[in-house]
């Protein structure tokens, strides 16, 4: 049966090849950025299937008017993927405390304010399910992404004690830790990325194991291993290799 959802930062990268996955698939979609033009895009090909919902998520009334909207439409959500986010690196040099503001809103207040809107639409759908997408890089503490993993951190927890929470009411959470994606976020990244998948790969990835509703949907395999393993260092050890991927210009 017919699915419907609320995918948040579907106008590019993994939100937009998530919705390509899930529309083919014959699932309903209610498609939220900022952008408006791709998720148009999106319902013109599938006009049965999409509401387009544009809007900054980072303001707390266009999430309530989004929400409302998805209400209205089809009085309940059976599922809901927080993918939106952004990242912008810290130089200890210059640093900037609203930068990490910036960052948290959107990859962390914007997700609980769409998860507060959601929510009593969730209790009203067919086995609900909440998914947010993390990052890889709250195994490891890497330099310059101190707001970015800070932010996806933060998500990590909230997801995680929520889950405990919403057990009880059969609404069941995922996470999502990518490694690096090849998207117009990582393209603006101007060092290596080991092990970057192609973003039709991740999103295939993705949707293949969402239907378990696995706790955790983590990839690639070998990158987060490397993680994990590093992470079990003893903290001396994690901190003198994680400085050497420090780079001087940045270090002010
Ligand atoms: N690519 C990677 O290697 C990687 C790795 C780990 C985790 N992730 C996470 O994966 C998610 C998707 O990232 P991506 O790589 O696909 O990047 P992307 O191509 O830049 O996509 C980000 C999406 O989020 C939306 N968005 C950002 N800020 C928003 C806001 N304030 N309100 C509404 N929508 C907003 C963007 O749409 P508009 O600009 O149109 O608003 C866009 O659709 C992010 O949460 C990111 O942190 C990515």
């Amino acid at each position: 049966m017919s699915r419907r959802i609320w995918l948040t930062g579907a106008s590019s990268g993994i939100g937009h090849a998530l919705a390509e996955g899930l529309l083919a698939g014959g699932q309903r979609l209610a498609l939220s950025a900022r952008r408006e033009a791709p998720l148009q895009a999106l319902a013109a090909r599938y006009p049965q299937q999409v509401l387009v919902l544009p809007g900054d998520l980072t303001e707390p009334q266009t999430v309530a008017a989004l929400a409302a909207e998805i209400g209205r439409c089809w009085g309940a959500l059976d599922g809901v993927i927080l993918n939106a986010g952004t990242c912008e690196y810290l130089e200890a040099g210059r640093f900037e405390a609203a930068l990490v503001e910036r960052v948290v809103q959107a990859n962390l207040l914007a997700p609980a304010r769409c998860i507060e809107a959601a929510l009593p639409l969730l209790r009203r759908g067919v086995r609900p399910h909440l998914v947010g997408v993390g990052s890889a890089v709250t195994w490891l503490a890497l330099p310059r992404a101190g707001a970015y993993g800070a932010s996806k951190a933060g998500l990590r927890y909230l997801l995680q004690s929520l889950r405990l929470d919403l057990a009880a009411e059969g609404i069941d959470v995922s996470l999502v830790s990518p490694g690096f994606v090849d998207t117009p976020l990582t393209r603006r990244n101007d060092f290596p990325m080991p092990m970057r998948w192609p973003v039709e790969r991740a999103a295939a990835y993705i949707l293949a194991r969402l239907e378990r509703r696995p706790l955790e949907i983590a990839f690639p395999a070998p990158f987060i291993a490397a993680l994990h393993l590093l992470s079990l260092l003893p903290a001396r050890l994690q901190f003198a290799i994680g400085r050497r991927l420090a780079r001087p210009d940045h270090q002010g």
